[in-house]
């Protein structure tokens, strides 16, 4: 077993930890602030190949691979979480699906744009009354002739708003285990409408939105997979998706812990830098303990996907984790700031509030274990 990065994988790490550093982190407080989409970095990381990462080089991909993702995302995530959920949900759900789920012709007609940042991806499974229990999904599509009708809301769209494509899980079938189907929909679709914007607590630059659809007409070619087959198509994405939130959850921690040991450094209380209080070096201790933890399981997690192995267990496990691991560390960020981790001066205030959605999306940690036990539970058959 070898720990070491491929000499391609730290070069990758490298490009986007300079990109990150240099274009995203002197912004990113003020787009959170403002609530700014980050349009300009995006169509970037486009150029650099951050927007299509997983992508065959066939469609404008760069096909580098899982770990080298994985690495990536976490860099964007240590100078803009809102940046980072964009491109993960873009690169693991939305480009993923498409090139594993799509036809010939919707690969040209997607994912080239994809790559290239020209168009983001978003990703609409929840609705109001339907989050953990996705299968009970109420839009409704009626197939009528060459196309289908589509009715219904969906809630908390990342990229809603900004996306250029929406990968919509619609009911095909008022029940049954084949009732589900994945459409690809454009904002230009007539019926389509973003509503309610969401002000949050956090990952502010990104977009959260309503998703309204109101007859909205899509032709029978959008059908993303077989029609039946969204669950899956929706299941899979996520598995990807929760390494991606891993990710995310990983990056944002170390600039977290980034951030404290300098500030302990500095800070003199007592004569002194805070550093020396033995108090204080066994938070940093257990912060570092519990980056290098969710580090291995993250990349675990990656290299399975990579080698072609089934990674719902470890996706679930790698996100559930890292993403508590977040929380605790930027909470001990934020104390070891004393009252400077309290205001917007210190960027560890908007990484505390930022690190609280990662245990709530891409299914929360409570999900995580049930389906982290259920496949335990297959195992022991
Ligand atoms: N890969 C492929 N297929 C899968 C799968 C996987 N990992 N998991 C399940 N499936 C398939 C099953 O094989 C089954 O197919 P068949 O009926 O053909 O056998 C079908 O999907 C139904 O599976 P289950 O019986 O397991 O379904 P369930 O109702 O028990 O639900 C669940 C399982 C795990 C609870 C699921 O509903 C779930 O993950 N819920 C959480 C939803 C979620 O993560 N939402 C996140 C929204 S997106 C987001 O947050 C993005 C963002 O903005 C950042």
């Amino acid at each position: 077993m070898s720990f070491e990065l491929s000499k391609e994988q730290l070069m990758i790490q490298k490009m986007a930890r300079d990109f990150a550093r240099k274009e995203l982190a002197p912004l990113a407080a003020e787009r959170d602030e403002k609530h700014l989409y980050p349009a300009d970095s995006l169509k970037k990381m486009g150029e650099l190949g951050l927007l299509g990462m997983l992508v065959s080089e066939k469609y404008g991909g760069e096909d580098m691979g899982t770990v080298s993702y994985a690495l990536a995302l976490s860099e964007i995530a240590a100078a803009c979480a809102s940046t980072a959920v964009i491109m993960s949900v873009h690169n693991s759900i939305c480009c993923g699906s498409i090139e594993k789920f799509g036809t010939e012709e919707q690969k040209q007609e997607f994912l080239v744009p994809m790559t290239a940042g020209e168009i983001i991806g978003a990703f609409a499974l929840t609705e109001p009354e339907a989050g953990s229990d996705a299968q009970a999904i109420e839009c409704s599509a009626a197939k009528q002739g060459d196309h289908y009708l589509i009715n219904g809301t969906k809630r908390f769209i990342t990229s809603g708003k900004n996306g250029g494509v929406t990968i919509l899980l619609a009911r095909t079938k008022p029940e049954g285990s084949d009732a589900i189907t994945a459409f690809l929909i454009t904002p230009d679709m007539p019926g389509f409408k973003v509503d309610k914007v969401e002000d949050k607590m956090g990952q502010c630059a990104s977009d959260t939105v309503d998703l309204v659809f109101t007859d909205c007409k899509v032709p029978v070619s959008r059908v993303l997979g077989e029609e039946g087959k969204g669950f899956t198509v929706a299941m899979s994405g996520l598995d990807a998706g929760r390494i991606g939130i891993a990710s995310l959850s990983l990056g944002l921690a170390q600039a977290a812990m980034d951030e404290a040991v300098k500030y302990a450094k500095q800070r003199k209380q007592f004569g002194q830098p805070i550093a020396n209080f033995q108090g204080l070096q066994w938070m940093l201790a257990d912060m570092a303990i519990d980056i290098e933890a969710a580090r291995l399981l993250v990349l675990n997690a990656a290299a399975m996907k990579d080698r072609g192995e089934n990674c719902t267990m470890a996706a679930s496990m790698a996100k559930c984790f890292a993403s508590e691991m977040a929380n605790r560390v930027t909470g001990h960020a934020v104390q070891i700031h004393g009252g400077y981790g309290y205001i917007k001066e210190y960027p560890v205030e908007r990484f505390y509030r930022d690190a609280r959605i990662l245990t709530i999306y891409e299914g929360t940690n409570q999900i995580q274990r049930h389906v982290i036990a259920r496949e335990l539970l297959k195992k022991g058959k």
